[in-house]
């Protein structure tokens, strides 16, 4: 894809339909502007006055914003709330009760709705559930679970009695499952017998059991199982419960744990450049309100909304815009098992027309296959539905192509509806960079402009700014309520992944770089700075790939590199050295299956490399460093024309250009 090249000519601009504009939250870029010019003239009043606004406070704060231990920053910080309560009980109050809060379809296309009242009701029954088994504030629950109104209630339920949750998606191995129970210190794991996805049963309890028996868990006291598929479990006596057995003889009601403004609401794990994930810690009040805030802003929420985001509950898409997000901001909500090629891939068109969703939020990825099958099949091209209900497209996770995005605006709304291709990440809690679908004029490729209140930048290495039209690193200045808080147990590698004496100890360094249009501003993001690939919207460290290889007996080095993937964006490549020679034809092959299933075992099926290459040795400098960026070019299968007179061992890259 010669997307750069694509990014840079793209001259199309879309403004806002006149009537979506006439009826936004934020209507105008008139509007847009006074609001960023308000967070200018008066930050922490601008914050303030939103979270007073937006929130349902226990006890109100009176200071907004501490910066004395920076990059330690606090707000809120001597409010109390509890973000179940918001999300919840808030929606009882306020004539939600009846309103469908959940309307979740299961992979066999089954249909339930839950109202907010029901929800209420199961996650208060939930929260006691935990109660009784000892499970208090500021405890850490592992929930390892299929996306299931289970799912949400029991993350729910945790914010309740003030647990601090850590989601592990159901796409990881026992072992790197095992490596966030250790490290996060639970005391409990959430989990199913199954998990229901594309026809398949895959066992989830089976891996908890394996993870568990791998040692060091030892602080875990009780797995919780949900009850999915009725498939074949083990029942461990004393610490395994049937979630239902557990949940059943509960009170109806249970009073919120009224926690402090920054109390940790969870824990999710994520991928950085040195092998071991970081556990990303995220505040409870200063992400709720960014959560409900972009509900409002991005997505214009209102109160007929049928609002679809396909995320899983396992990445942070999932925890902001499924489970936090949406209950906050009282919408129904579709919730989605499967996976959006079964029984064929026209099933988030046909879920989209049966649901009469409005707002519809996916991965450039998801967008790409469906591209591809529907050209393969017009049956499941996306005119063959009414996708009439629709009224705002959504895109998140990686860069959206701009023939991706084109296509999406026309087959999939229609030319009606906006697209917004929001950019953030874990770490940010929400939306950074996107457009307003009410204001900003549309760019294919382009993520935009940064919300209010954010202070987005492109900068040098040194933490100069950029002219616009100049490529450097994205910054965000000020710090903001929904940012990351630390990372769990290591506050030191947090102030050096993400405000590093360079740029002052005081600036976000976000891991990407940009640019900004010369004319309008608009930001591009360029792509990763560090060696963190994105593959389908999933982030892996090379890293940690690399360890994983390593790990195995046969392998005595390994480099992973991305390499551009017309459908997953990016796509792992590995560069192997065995112990023994170097293999070729079918024993080649035979290993690189070996070591690609060993990977899907130390890490989970998502970090399989692509291709695996196998040399004599990897290129390296005198001093034996590893030559990656010679690499990346051979897994595009381009022609090396860099200076190579720094390598100790030029021979070699003849030899992997063609292994
Ligand atoms: C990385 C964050 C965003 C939540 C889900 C992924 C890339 C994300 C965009 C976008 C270009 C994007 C960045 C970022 N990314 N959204 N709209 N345009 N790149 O969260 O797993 O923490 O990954 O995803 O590289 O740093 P994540």
């Amino acid at each position: 894809m010669a997307d750069t090249d694509a990014q840079k000519q793209e001259n199309r601009i879309f403004p806002p339909p006149p009537d979506f504009a006439r009826n936004a939250t934020i209507s105008g870029m008139d509007a847009y502007k006074a609001m960023c010019a308000e967070a200018d003239r008066d930050y922490e009043g601008f914050w303030a006055k939103l979270a007073k606004d937006n929130l349902a406070w226990h006890k109100p704060f009176s200071k907004t914003l501490n910066e004395s231990n920076a990059p330690f920053y606090k707000w809120f910080e001597d409010g109390q709330l509890n973000v179940s309560y918001n999300c919840l009980d808030r929606n009882l109050e306020n004539g939600n009760a009846d309103k469908t809060a959940i309307i979740f379809e299961a992979d066999d296309g089954k249909v339930t709705r839950v109202t907010y009242r029901e929800l209420h009701e199961r996650v208060c029954k939930l929260a006691n559930a935990l109660k009784s088994i000892g499970i208090k504030k500021g405890d850490r629950v592992v929930i390892y679970m299929p996306m299931s109104v289970e799912g949400i209630a029991a993350m729910q339920a945790c914010a309740r009695i003030g647990a601090t949750h850590s989601v592990v998606f159901g796409g990881f191995s026992a072992k790197s499952l095992q490596e966030r129970i250790i490290d996060a210190g639970a005391v409990a794991v959430i989990t199913a017998d199954e998990q229901a996805r594309g026809g398949k049963h895959l066992p989830l309890k089976a891996i908890v059991d394996e993870a568990i028996g791998m040692g060091g868990c030892d602080a875990v006291r009780n797995v919780i199982i949900y009850r999915r598929t009725g498939g074949n479990i083990n029942l461990v006596r004393g610490r395994d419960v049937w979630l239902h057995e557990l949940v059943d003889k509960q009170p109806a009601s249970c009073d919120p744990e009224w926690v402090e403004a920054e109390h940790p609401l969870f824990i999710l794990y994520t991928s950085g450049s040195t092998g071991k994930p970081k556990g990303v810690q995220h505040s409870s009040a200063g992400y709720l309100l960014w959560a409900l805030l972009t509900m409002k802003w991005t997505f214009d929420i209102k109160p007929q909304d049928i609002f679809w985001c396909t995320a899983d509950i396992g990445w942070v898409t999932g925890h902001t815009y499924i489970t936090y997000g949406p209950l906050a901001a009282g919408a129904t909500q579709i919730v989605f098992e499967g996976v959006p090629t079964y029984p064929n891939a026209g099933r988030f068109w046909d879920m989209i027309q049966k649901h009469k969703a409005t707002i519809f939020y996916t991965a450039p990825t998801a967008i790409r296959s469906l591209i591809k099958a529907a050209d393969a099949d017009a049956q499941v091209h996306p005119n063959q539905y009414d996708l009439s209900s629709l009224r705002l497209l959504g895109s998140v996770g990686e860069p959206i192509n701009p023939e991706a995005w084109m296509w999406y605006y026309r087959n999939v709304g229609r030319e009606r509806c906006p697209v917004v291709d929001t950019f953030w990440q874990t770490e940010t809690g929400g939306h950074m960079i996107t457009p307003l679908p009410g204001a900003t004029p549309l760019v294919p490729g382009s993520c935009t402009l940064p919300l209010p209140g954010i202070m987005a930048a492109v900068v040098d290495e040194t933490g100069q700014a950029l002219p616009n039209g100049q490529g450097g690193i994205l910054v965000v200045k000020r710090p903001w309520p929904s940012m990351i808080r630390t990372i769990w147990g290591d506050p030191e590698r947090f102030k050096k992944s993400y405000f590093p004496e360079e740029l002052g100890g005081k600036t976000y360094l976000a891991g990407d770089g940009a640019v900004r249009d010369e004319k309008t501003g608009y930001f591009t993001i360029t792509g990763r700075i560090d060696d963190v690939l994105n593959v389908s919207g999933h982030r892996m460290g090379t890293m940690e790939i690399e360890s994983a290889l390593v790990a195995n007996a046969l392998v005595a080095e390994a480099a992973v590199v991305g390499k551009p993937d017309e459908t997953t964006g990016e796509a792992i490549c590995a560069f192997v050295v065995l112990k023994r020679a170097r293999p070729s034809g079918d024993e080649a092959r035979q290993i690189a299956k070996e070591l690609r299933d060993w990977v899907a075992k130390e890490i989970g099926p998502i970090a399989k490399p692509k291709e695996i290459r196998f040399g004599d040795n990897l290129p390296k400098t005198r001093s034996g460093k590893i030559m990656r960026r010679l690499l990346r070019v051979l897994a595009k299968g381009e022609e090396i024309t860099q200076d190579v007179s720094t390598l100790e061992n030029p021979a070699i890259l003849e030899q992997l250009k063609q292994s």
